[in-house]
């Protein structure tokens, strides 16, 4: 009986602080893949990496990170409550299809096609089976308007599991080097 009072007011407690944040929570009160808010303000957050050219899917990539997570050191985890942002612009191309580049092979950014998100805080994402566990991860993603979008996230899962020793992060080593150098 007590334990039960206890695990009630955490959850209460707990259900306060991201109430404001979480427009849409499962029944457990935990938001799933598909159910993080759209952080409206993200391009106001630190940079994470900008200009990420994907020459095979046609596509420019710039990601954020929220002030919270711009906190990590290099060789830590990114704290609880960190959300990061990746955008996705479909590259220039002309009318024959072949990509615009400028004269030192850059892409250039056309349209905002998608917005992706993942965010973690202790708890999170226990609903995944193990072999498709991010941690505390949460994957989201949103039109270019901020209306989500029904991704397959077992996807985003698997493809970013493998990278348990980088908090599941593809360009953690990358992002500390460049913020070194800032
Ligand atoms: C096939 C592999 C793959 C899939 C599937 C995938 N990602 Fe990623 N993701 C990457 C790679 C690689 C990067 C690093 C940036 C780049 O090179 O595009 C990345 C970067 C990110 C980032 C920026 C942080 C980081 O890891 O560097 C976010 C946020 C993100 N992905 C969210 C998602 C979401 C949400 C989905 C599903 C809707 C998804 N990803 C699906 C491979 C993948």
């Amino acid at each position: 009986m007590r334990r039960r009072t206890v695990l009630i007011s955490a959850a209460l407690l707990w259900g306060c602080g991201v109430a404001a944040m979480s427009a849409n929570l499962s029944a457990s009160g935990l938001p799933r893949d598909g159910e993080l808010p759209f952080p409206a303000e993200y391009q106001t957050w630190p940079r994470f990496l900008t200009n990420i050219d994907k020459v095979d899917t046609k596509q420019v990539r710039d990601i954020y990170l929220n002030p919270t997570g711009a906190k990590a050191k290099p060789g830590e985890m990114f704290p609880d409550e960190t959300t990061m942002v990746m955008e996705i612009y479909k590259a220039k191309e002309s009318a024959s299809g072949e990509l615009d580049k400028s004269s030192d092979g850059k892409l250039a950014k056309d349209k905002l096609a998608k917005v992706f998100v993942m965010s973690k805080k202790q708890g999170w994402g226990q609903d995944a089976p193990d072999h498709l566990k991010n941690g505390a991860w949460v994957f989201s993603a949103f039109g270019p308007d901020g209306k989500p979008l029904a991704e397959d996230f077992t996807k985003c899962r698997a493809c970013h599991a493998p990278l348990a020793q980088k908090d599941f992060v593809h360009r953690y080593d990358e992002y500390f080097e460049a913020r070194m150098k800032r």
